[in-house]
Formats: C-alpha cells, structure tokens, sequence
C-alpha cells in the first residue's frame, strides 16, 4: 500500500519570495501557501499520497512558544491517526532545529516525522526547497526511517534533531551534526542510514506531549551567552524577572567566569534550576569543575544552548526531578 504522507507548512524561506530570481536575502519568508510549494515538486505523487495543510505561515525567527505547542499539539494528534503513515514539516531553518528537538523530545510513535526548510527562497534560481521537500517526503515514507523519532533532511541529508545545528548563515549545506555527523543520505531518491540512530524522547513522552497540549506558554528560560568580562548581573535581573530556570551559555566546555559563577550559585541556592551549556559550536559540556557540582549545576552533554533550554522548559512542566534532567541528557 503507497505510504499516507502528511504536510504541515509553517513557513520559512522554503515558501519566500523574493523580488529578483537572483536575489537569496531580502525576500519575504512563508509568502507561498502549502499548495503552492508542493505543486513545485509533483515528483512527491509518485512516492506516496501526499496531503498538504498550513500550521503557520512565519518568519520563523518570530515563533512564539504558543506556536511550538501548537506544532506539538498538531504532530501529536497526526501520530495517533490511522489515516496518516508519516509527517513532514516545512519550516524556516533560523529554529528549525529547536522545533524539531522539542518535538523529538515528546516523540512517542514508531512513524517518521521529518522537518525540512530551504536557504534560498522558493523563487530563486536554484531554489533548494523543492528537492529537500522531495527528499523529506522519501525519508518519511521509508521503513527504515521508524523508530528514529524526528528527522531533519536538507541538502541531501538526514540529521538527528538532538545533534542537528544551523551551522552557517547563508550556505545551503547548512545543517550539520557537529558531534556524530549526519545520521543518513538521500542519493536519488535511495534513503540511506549510515547508523542504527535512536530516538531520545522523554520516558512517558505520550503523556507529556498530552499536558503540553493544555499548556497557554512555556516557562521563561532564559540563555544568558558567556563573554570575557561578564559581571554575572544579568543573572541577578532574569531571576528578579521570573525566570524558572537559567541556561549560561559558557567558554570552552561550559567554563563560568567567577563572578558569574557566584550569582549563578546565589540563584541556584534560591531554586533555579542552572544549565551550564557553550558558546563553541562543537563538543560536549561534561562535568568540569568541582564547584559546579558542589553548587548543583546541570551540565547540557551534546545539546546546544537553545536546545538546553527546550529541554529545561518540557522537564519543569514535566516536574521532572533535576536527578531526572541529568539521568536524560546524553554526554
Ligand atoms: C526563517 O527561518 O523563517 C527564515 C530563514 C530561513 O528559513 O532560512
């Protein structure tokens, strides 16, 4: 039987479009409706019965967290129904990778949901959306894509959502997985898996992905983004703002400059959960210093910043102990 594919467009510059054909910035993101992008790419027919529907239509910079429950909420919805074998997801690239972290966090079916996005606006000469919604659609019809959990395909290739990351800025090799590499290929059409890849999803991730459904917004999380000279007082005024928890994005392998270290403990003393995350865009943040243990700090393992704070917000509306958090995060 052809695979059931489903689509959600949220936007993004896979649906921009821009004045001059020559032209890949300066256009409007999310311009082009669902119907439109896949009449671009016909070929999807051939590989499945593709049915369209549009979630968003954002520059996806402005995703707001009522936004990503509402994404969650829908994807929940699509992984329980018979009717549906596979999702893809059409997304601006400048979140992609934490809409498809929180998503893979609360995965909780065998059936592929992939997410892809374009760096060149759908009317640009060498437009790479089209080919990456083909290639999203192969991955998410493909039997060897289940059990996987969240996907993210672009330009040819297939990335985990816990290591995928928006490497350059302009360039349409863009995302890469700078711990592990990509976890698979699209050749012509041949859906390759390079390693066996294992969903990280959250322990009762069927229920957690239920209560998020009931969630208005996720905690304020804030990242505070490390630096030489930091006097630590931003630390003093997110927590004065409510925040719940506070990743510090640090030096090297999450190094804390002392002063910052001191409010950063002050807070943790007071409750706030404290993630100690990096500014470098690869390795892992491992336990390193004695004091940040003594103090209780998390370290974020293989997970970036943005990612440390998804995380930290699913596990506070999840209650989860900070025991808990550690025991979860990989690295
Ligand atoms: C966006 O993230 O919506 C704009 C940028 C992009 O999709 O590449």
């Amino acid at each position: 039987m052809r695979k059931r594919i489903h689509i959600l467009a949220m936007g993004g510059t896979i649906a921009g479009v821009a004045g001059d054909c020559a032209a890949t910035t300066g256009y409007r993101a999310g311009a082009v409706g669902v119907e439109e992008l896949l009449a671009a790419v016909p070929q999807v027919n051939d590989i499945a019965e593709v049915t369209g529907e549009q979630l968003a239509a954002i520059d996806s910079k402005d995703i707001t967290s009522q936004q990503q429950l509402t994404l969650i909420k829908r994807v929940r919805e699509l992984l329980l129904a018979s009717t549906v074998d596979g999702i893809v997801i059409t997304h601006g690239t400048d979140t992609l990778e934490e809409s498809a972290y929180l998503l893979d966090l609360v995965h909780f079916a065998d059936k592929p949901v992939v997410i892809t996005g374009a760096m060149r606006p759908a009317t640009a000469i060498s437009a790479d959306g089209p080919l990456n919604i083909l290639d999203a659609v192969r991955v998410a019809a493909a039997d060897t894509a289940r059990d996987r959990g969240v996907l993210v395909v672009l330009n040819q290739e297939i990335h985990s959502a816990q290591l995928a990351t928006k490497s350059s800025t302009t360039a349409v090799e863009t995302f890469q997985s700078p711990i592990g590499g990509a976890v698979g290929a699209v050749n012509d059409g041949e859906v390759v898996f390079y390693h066996g890849g294992e969903m990280h999803h959250l322990p009762n991730a069927l229920n957690i992905s239920e209560m998020l459904t009931s969630q208005k917004e996720l905690p304020y999380v804030p990242i505070l983004y490390g630096h030489g000279d930091d006097d630590g007082r931003l630390v003093r005024s997110v927590a004065a703002q409510g925040a719940k928890a506070i990743v510090y994005a640090g030096m090297g392998n999450g190094s804390i400059p002392a002063r910052v270290e001191q409010e950063l403990a002050a807070v943790r003393k007071n409750g706030l959960i404290v993630m100690r995350a990096s500014t470098s865009a690869c390795g892992m943040v491992t336990r390193a210093e004695l004091s940040y243990e003594e103090a209780g700090f998390l370290s974020s393992g293989v997970l970036n910043p943005r990612k440390a704070r998804l995380f930290l917000q699913v596990a506070l509306l999840s209650g989860f102990s900070v025991a808990e958090m550690s025991k979860f995060i990989v690295g």
